[in-house]
This record gives C-alpha cells, structure tokens and sequence, in this order.
C-alpha cells in the first residue's frame, strides 16, 4: 500500500477542495492500488451487444492486467469468464472472433460456450479428477442498453448506479440501437487518471481545442453530477453539412451528451452516434484508450461518409489531448509540483471523480486495516 495522507482521502466541497497529489499519478505503487482497489472492484465495459450478435462470437480484453472473455452461448445469453485455463493457465482465446467451443491454445481442453469443461485429451488414467470441477471461472456480468459490463471482484457499487437515468436523457437517441463499425486505439504517455482528469471539463475547450469549441455553445456548456456517473451537456452552434457536430438528419437537436461512467468509461453522445472510451492503465505513466464507433445508420453510402468524416474529426482531437496530457503528465512529475485547485464554474466533474477515487482508496485502507488486526 502506498503511503496515503488521511487529509488527502477527506473529500471537501469543490470551493474549498484541492487536486489529489501528484504522487498518485506518478508513483508505480498507486499504479497497483489502482488495479486492486479502482479497477478490480468497479464496473468495466467489454464490449456492446452488437458486437457479438451469434452464439459463439466473443470478445476478449484485457482489464486490470487480467485476460477476460464475453461470448454469446447457444441459449443466446451472454457470459463473462477469466480467459484462463484451468489446466496450466492458458489462453482460450487471442482476439474477439467466432468459435464452436473455447479450446486452450496450449494443450486443447475444450470447454463449452457456458464455461463447462468438455474435452480433455489424454487425462484418463489421472485419478479423482472431475471434469465438472473445472469449468472457467465465472465473471459478474450486467448487460444494459446493449452495453456489456464484468467485474472481476466484488462490486463496490450497484450497476444501476452508473447509469441513472441515461437513456431518459438521450431520447429519443437510444445506445442499444447502435451497431459496432470500428475501434481505434491510442497509446497514450501518461497516467490513466490524467487522461479522465481532461475528459471531464470543458475548461481546457478554449485553449486546446479551438476549432470544436468554435462548434460548440460553451456559455450553455454544463456540467450535471450523478452518483458514479456524471455528464457534460452542449447544445450545438451551427456547424457546416459534413461535421458530425450537427444537428440529426431526422431534425433531432444538434447536442453533445459526454457521460463518464466510474471509473474508466466514456459515451460520447452526437445525434445517430456512440463512441465508447475505454481508458486501461498500462504503467504509471502509460495509458491505452480505445476509441469504439457504433452508429444508428452503418449501411448508406451517406452513412460511410459521415463515419469515415467523424472517426477522421475525433482523431484530430484526440491528438490535441494526447498532447496535452503528456505534457501534464512532465508536469505532474516535477518537483515543483504537488497539489492544485478547481475551477468551481468548470471542474465540478473532475471533483467528482477525484473523490470517488478518494472513497475507493479510502475503502482499500480499511480493508488493509481490518487484516492487519486480525492478523
Ligand atoms: S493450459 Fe489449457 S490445456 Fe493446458
Ligand atoms: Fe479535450
């Protein structure tokens, strides 16, 4: 356990509140703090429904250091399980595909789409071995508007609870609608609380961001908090035919809807379109997004045009925060650095998720010292 101020797990209100401390996006330790207390015990998107629509098409990832699946069984439900095989550890599967059964690609035990183990080559003289006793090990997963959540510990929160009422607020745009078109993945130098740090205010839109802040109504841009989610809403200024800042063909509201989801999920909501952020640690100081698209319309020749204008303006942008965050990352990093202050017009969500990251450290304290007395 890293060392841990207790002033610093003490959440204040926004006026009055400063940043968490440079340490904790810098040292390796709360690297692993991270991993055991935030992402382990949190709820983390593996993939959306469409994705996966028939029985044996799965996805894999890896989150929080650990190999996991989801895949579609022959009675159509979807389950999540470690990637892992319960032989000698190996893998069942490499990349999101399509397959009759899960085979190990080491010594090909084969398990059924449900997890059972069925086929085990050469085993038969192994005595008290029981096939039934070695199905993969199961993972916690809630399906919501299509999206896919496991968690690979205890949840420390209720899933409904990074939701709320999401789907009431977006109408009539609906997430299960989308179909799954493309996934980018960014490599990013710095720590993963930096890269949702930035994410989570419009503060920097003026300075990094100047050509969308010229398409967005930033005097109407808020900030609204829920319990592990919060949202950042702008209506739309008038942007030209072609930008996916515009108002919906079917004369739906030119508005932006970016949720963030605790602690390391972003929908980013434009008229006919979903992109999913998924921010995994990698290092202290080394982060992988991935930029998922899915669309409501993926078929017309005027639908590939607007994907392939969207993923082309996301990526522009997404190279202005890159930037961004590594050079904070240098400055988080400096000896001249420790602690910083809000804006309380514009930083509300990034409060927010600092101190859900403060109740989290806080609980692994706890925990920490429950087993320290027993001990
Ligand atoms: S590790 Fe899977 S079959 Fe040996
Ligand atoms: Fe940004």
């Amino acid at each position: 356990m890293p060392p841990l101020e207790p002033s610093d797990l003490e959440p204040r209100p926004l006026v009055d509140a400063e940043t968490i401390p440079a340490d904790w996006y810098v040292d390796a330790r709360f690297h692993d703090l991270d991993r055991v207390a935030v992402l382990a015990r949190s709820w983390q998107l593996v993939g959306h429904a469409s994705q996966i629509p028939e029985p044996g098409d799965l996805l894999c990832l890896t989150v929080a250091g650990e190999p996991i699946l989801a895949v579609r069984g022959e009675d159509g439900r979807v389950r999540g399980f470690f990637n892992v095989c319960r032989h000698r550890g190996g893998p069942l599967a490499l990349q999101d595909g399509k397959v009759s059964a899960l085979r190990c690609h080491y010594h090909g035990w084969t398990y059924a789409l449900d997890g059972r183990l069925r086929g085990v080559p050469e085993m038969a003289e192994v005595q008290s071995f029981r096939r039934e006793d070695f199905g993969l090990v199961p993972l916690t997963l809630v399906e919501w508007e299509g999206l896919l959540f496991v968690c690979l510990d205890d949840a420390e929160s209720n899933p409904a609870d990074l939701w709320g009422d999401i789907p009431g607020r977006i109408a009539p745009q609906s997430l299960a609608r989308s179909s799954f078109v493309r996934r980018v993945r960014y490599e990013i130098g710095c720590n993963w609380k930096v890269y949702v740090d930035n994410f989570l205010e419009g503060y920097h839109l003026p300075i990094v961001h100047p050509e969308l802040c010229k398409l967005l109504d930033y005097r109407r841009y808020v900030t609204e908090l829920g319990t592990a989610h919060s949202l950042q809403f702008s209506p739309f200024l008038d942007a030209g035919a072609g930008s996916p800042y515009r108002a919906g063909d079917d004369g739906a509201d030119g508005r932006a809807f970016y949720y963030f989801l605790w602690p390391n999920t972003m929908l980013n909501i434009l008229p006919g379109r979903l992109q999913i952020n998924r921010v995994l640690p990698l290092a202290s100081d080394r982060t992988e997004v991935h930029f998922d698209y899915l669309y409501e319309d993926t078929g017309s020749p005027k639908a590939e045009a607007r994907i392939a204008a969207d993923i082309d303006y996301s990526d522009r942008v997404q190279q202005e925060d890159v930037e961004i965050c590594e050079l904070v990352q240098r400055g988080l990093s400096s000896r001249a650095y420790q602690r910083g202050r809000f804006s309380a017009k514009r930083e509300s969500g990034v409060h927010h998720f600092q101190n859900l990251l403060r109740a989290a450290y806080a609980r692994a304290v706890d925990a920490e010292t429950k087993r320290a007395d027993i001990g």
